[in-house]
């Protein structure tokens, strides 16, 4: 991101503030065991906010008369970088990410209750980490024991993030092409995976052909743990174990994509281990296919968020019908919700910094409006787990087809179009 994105950012949040203090810190480092670290990721509003990399930082907003931004940040260390690496300081921080000053981390507990005195609201993101919940009671008690020299602390508490969210919510030009690219590159790692399976490999070897395409592709990990399931486990919605071996004549379902520069994508795509549909297999892939059709129809700025949901539904739920995997009307089985047995999440979600990305869906209770420059997922799905009640052909087929959809004024444009998707298509890459 270039510093007059993230200068007009903040510059916005401030705007939205008005008066006011805004303290966003970006995440901590985590211990995976003894002397060995999580992989580091930023804070995602931090991340909108500053893109600045490291750990240890926090930006701060001071709204009113001489609005200005700050960060804290770790300062240079000759000793530490030899270990772990460049560290910018906060002069090189503040030329480099466009702030009007930058200050050593190790300040920042002195330096917080004057930053917060006499400022009418706190804009914090209470509740989301209890070290930094405290770090701010702190700092906010400190003032108020200061009342008698004439300070007074913040009486009202925002939360940071809904005025972030508001802004997350429609992607400017450059998140949109971080966001076209990360698609790519998963539809790419979604391609190889297809090329790649045979009956008898394991569940991981598929895993690793898809890391192996986000990390040649620049990629630094998934925006989520892989979901690789064959047979059964399709129907298992958040399978991650990822350890079994995929047999012929079973469906494979891939829930996967890369993050890139903080960005998430996120694709479905579910196929044959041999490569070839059964006429069952093809039956529900196909319904799931004209219910993602029906949904993605709805996009357009204007159209609301609940509609892609209903349509992906009603087809759904009359290919049920036709399947005879249901009795009854349309109208009667989604009223009874008898449908859930085959589909039972929902249709789609935001999709940006995060994978359910941040921002409301609803407002004053209705379905929020789509305006061009949101991205959401389509993913509907089938999933047919196997019952006495249920013919054999359909046994533990579970189908989901997902793809990231950014609207426009008269559409949207699906970021993740390069991943195979007709059963034509799908056959015609496995077969090579
Ligand atoms: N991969 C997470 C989701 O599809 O929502
Ligand atoms: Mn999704
Ligand atoms: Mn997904």
């Amino acid at each position: 991101m270039d510093i007059e994105t993230l200068k007009s950012r903040r510059q916005r949040l401030l705007v939205t503030m008005g008066a006011g203090v805004a303290v966003i810190p970006t995440s901590s480092e985590q211990l995976r065991n003894r002397d060995s670290q999580y992989p580091y990721r930023s804070d995602s509003y931090f991340h909108y906010l500053c893109a600045f990399p490291e750990p240890e930082a926090v930006l701060v907003l001071v709204g009113g008369e001489e609005p200005r931004s700050m960060l804290f940040c770790r300062d240079k260390d000759a000793d530490k970088e030899t270990w772990t690496g460049h560290r910018y300081g906060p002069e090189a921080a503040r030329e480099r990410f466009g702030f009007d000053a930058a200050h050593s981390i190790e300040s920042l507990d002195e330096k917080l209750p004057e930053l917060l005195a006499n400022q009418a609201s706190l804009w914090f993101s209470l509740g989301h980490d209890r070290v930094w919940d405290e770090r701010i009671t702190r700092a906010l008690n400190t003032v108020r024991g200061q009342a008698r020299g004439g300070n007074r602390a913040p009486t009202e508490i925002r939360d940071v993030r809904a005025a972030v969210d508001a802004m997350r919510l429609i992607k400017d030009a450059q998140e949109i092409a971080v966001m076209r690219r990360a698609a790519s590159i998963s539809a790419a790692a979604h391609r190889r995976a297809m090329r790649s399976t045979l009956p008898g490999m394991f569940e991981y070897q598929i895993e690793a052909e898809l890391l192996h395409e986000f990390r040649t592709s620049g990629s630094l990990a998934p925006a989520y743990t892989s979901i690789v399931a064959g047979g059964a486990n399709a129907c298992i919605l958040h399978y991650v174990d990822n350890n079994r071996v995929l047999k012929d004549g079973e469906m494979l379902l891939i829930d996967a994509g890369c993050e890139l520069d903080c960005y998430a994508s996120d694709i479905t795509r579910s196929f044959p281990v041999n490569g070839r549909f059964s006429g069952p297999q093809a039956d529900v892939y196909d319904l799931v296919l004209d219910a993602q059709a029906a949904a993605i129809a709805t996009i357009r700025a204007g159209a609301r968020f609940n509609d892609t949901h209903e349509a992906a539904l009603r087809t759904l739920v009359q290919g049920m019908i036709d399947l005879k995997l249901l009795r009854g009307t349309v109208d009667g089985i989604i009223e009874s919700e008898a449908y859930k047995r085959f589909y039972m999440h929902r249709t789609s979600h935001w999709l940006g910094l995060d994978v359910h990305d941040a921002g409301e869906y609803k407002q004053d209770e209705q379905w929020l409006s789509l305006q061009a420059g949101m991205v959401l997922t389509v993913e509907p799905g089938c999933y047919i787990r196997a019952a006495d009640d249920i013919p054999e052909a359909f046994h533990d087929i579970g189908v989901r087809i997902e793809d990231d959809a950014l609207v426009t004024a008269g559409g949207c444009e699906i970021i993740s179009h390069e991943a195979p998707k007709t059963i034509a298509e799908i056959e015609a890459v496995m077969a090579k």
